[in-house]
């Protein structure tokens, strides 16, 4: 079990393109994987993507089972998607709630697509393929982002819905 640290929003790293998996099946591969799951299990994370432990690859994971910082949410199988290629179903924006592990505390009101269709692979190099909506969907955009070096408050509208959680949502307290 390693828990990575999570870079935090100001570290230069996390603005970075990352560079596309070339190699699939490989131990340095599939310990990147164990090690980000390991840290955002810990953290109580919906996700995580490769950057914000510093790694310069195109990897992210995401799962949500009970989560106590998304008590509303609906189960997500946990995933790990590498050189995601995302492909919105039509133009319908639905803004939510987002937090981030490198923006500790903090909450913002996000529009994201609320159906799409993602595409990429495991570990191992096998396909993924999946049509999803509403907090799968939101959360598999959050995720591709930091891929991209975008942050959540960089897809805001409205900065005026960037607060603290213990503020917005303090029946969640003891959450970040
Ligand atoms: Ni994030």
């Amino acid at each position: 079990m390693t828990i990575r640290e999570v870079l935090k929003m100001g570290d230069p790293r996390l603005l970075h393109p990352a560079r596309p998996v070339e190699t699939f099946a490989t131990e340095a591969l599939r310990n990147l994987v164990r090690d980000m799951t390991d840290t955002m299990r810990h953290m109580d994370g919906a996700g995580l993507a490769a950057p914000q432990i510093g790694v310069d690859l195109q990897v992210v994971i995401f799962a949500l089972d009970q989560n106590p910082r998304y008590p509303d949410a609906d189960e997500i199988p946990l995933t790990v998607l590498i050189n995601p290629v995302l492909t919105p179903l039509d133009d319908v924006m639905e803004e939510g709630w987002e937090g981030c592990l490198s923006l500790p505390g903090l909450r913002g009101l996000v529009p994201r697509h609320l159906k799409l269709r993602y595409q990429g692979f495991d570990a191992e190099g096998g396909a993924i393929d999946r049509t999803v909506e509403g907090f799968h969907a939101r959360v598999v955009q959050h995720e591709t982002d930091h891929l991209k070096g975008v942050l959540y408050p960089m897809r805001m509208k409205d900065l005026s819905k960037l607060g603290f959680t213990e503020v917005l949502f303090p029946e969640m307290s003891g959450t970040s």
